[in-house]
């Protein structure tokens, strides 16, 4: 099958390990440990959690002509169903995190935004996917000219390719380049081109809670207001998670439906004027909800690849987080252990 593909946001998690006497001191030689390297941001996240789950996976993303530019597509490739469809932007950095972490402190994250910042998604080429998944438009900033242009060009092209467009947001902090941003001017026009938006709850509240007129409720009210609202711009299948409050997934009309692209289209009429709630799977113990939101984007878009109901893809959505959120990846093994009735959607890919 034609690989999906996952565009916008990536970056290199560099994690050393370090001892409870590793911090900043000038002058000073301290020991730390070996130097973890792993992909990080949503193109990474919901890419792997997508090839885990058993999909063919192609990455886009803009990366920088230097060291760690080739370092981070040297491990897209060595992953089993990861294409890498880097654009390498020349004159610019890599984007990286360091993440520090002594013993027995908190993180810090150490954050350098580089090629991200000049991400258009102007160079990539769908062809036949099923699928484009875009995220995060409040970390890529130059998807957010004019009012959002590029950002709506990137999926409007797809669309027209005949993909089903999907779309996630990240939390808009209001004291960065982009929290002056008209946020309900970008999102109604990249809502109208797009068919899946799984933002949380947060996301939203950041880029839409001042101008809204969506007050302050309770998260399930909330997460109800917002999907209106979304729908009413034009997506076809909204899914806003809440954290620990869980998933909201609300679909319009089938005629909106047989408009969704290769994956939705055929989905149409089993999938119209859904309106459900998935609460959590309980974990028996929290080890990261670093990445949770990604993996249930992942599990919803993988159910729907596989032809799955509203409420089995809400459940693997959930599944796939609470993987996540133990500690596993989230694999046909692994998903199957979660939740049983999943089991079936593995079959076909394996089959
Ligand atoms: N504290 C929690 N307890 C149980 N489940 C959780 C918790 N936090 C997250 N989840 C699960 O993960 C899913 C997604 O989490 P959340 O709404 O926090 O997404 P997010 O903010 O986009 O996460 P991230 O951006 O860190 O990937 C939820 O729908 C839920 O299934
Ligand atoms: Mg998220």
């Amino acid at each position: 099958m034609t690989a999906m593909v996952v565009a916008g946001h990536i970056c290199l998690d560099l994690t050393p390990q370090l001892g409870a006497s590793a911090r900043l001191d000038p002058g000073r030689l301290i020991d730390v440990g070996p130097l973890g390297i792993g992909l990080g941001g949503c193109v990474a996240n919901t890419g792997l959690a997508l090839a885990d789950l058993g999909a063919d996976v192609s990455l886009h993303s803009t990366v920088g002509d230097d060291e760690l530019g080739r370092i981070l597509a040297d491990t897209v490739a060595r992953r089993p169903r990861l294409h890498s469809d880097l654009h390498v932007a020349p004159g610019r950095t890599t984007s990286y995190s360091l993440v520090l972490e002594p013993a027995g402190h908190d993180r810090t994250f150490w954050h350098h935004t580089g090629a991200n910042a000049v991400f258009t998604g102007d160079t990539l080429d769908v062809g036949d996917a099923p699928l484009l998944h875009v995220g995060y438009p409040p970390l890529l900033p130059a998807l957010l000219d004019d009012g959002g242009a590029p950002l709506e060009r990137l999926l409007r092209r797809a669309r027209e390719r005949g993909a089903t467009t999907s779309l996630d947001l990240a939390v808009v902090d209001p004291s960065s380049e982009v929290g002056s941003v008209d946020w309900t001017g970008v999102l109604r026009r990249a809502a109208a081109m797009t068919d899946i938006l799984s933002p949380s709850l947060d996301d939203l509240t950041s880029a839409l809670g001042a101008t809204s007129g969506i007050p302050p409720l309770p998260a399930a009210t909330a997460a109800q207001a917002y999907a209106d609202l979304l729908l009413g711009w034009g997506a076809a299948v909204v899914a806003i998670s809440a954290g620990s409050d869980g998933l909201l997934l609300r679909t319009a009309s089938a005629e909106r439906l047989q408009r969704g692209g290769r994956l939705l289209a055929p989905l149409a009429s089993s999938w119209a004027d859904t309106s459900l709630r998935v609460r959590p799977f309980l974990v028996e113990r929290v080890v990261t909800t670093n990445g949770a939101g990604d993996a249930s984007t992942a599990g919803l878009l993988f159910a729907v690849s596989r032809g799955a109901s509203p409420t089995l893809a809400a459940h693997t959505a959930a599944a796939a987080a609470a993987a996540v959120i133990s500690g596993r990846r989230p694999t046909a093994e692994v998903m199957s252990g979660i939740l049983p009735a999943a089991a079936n959607l593995f079959a076909t890919v394996e089959g």
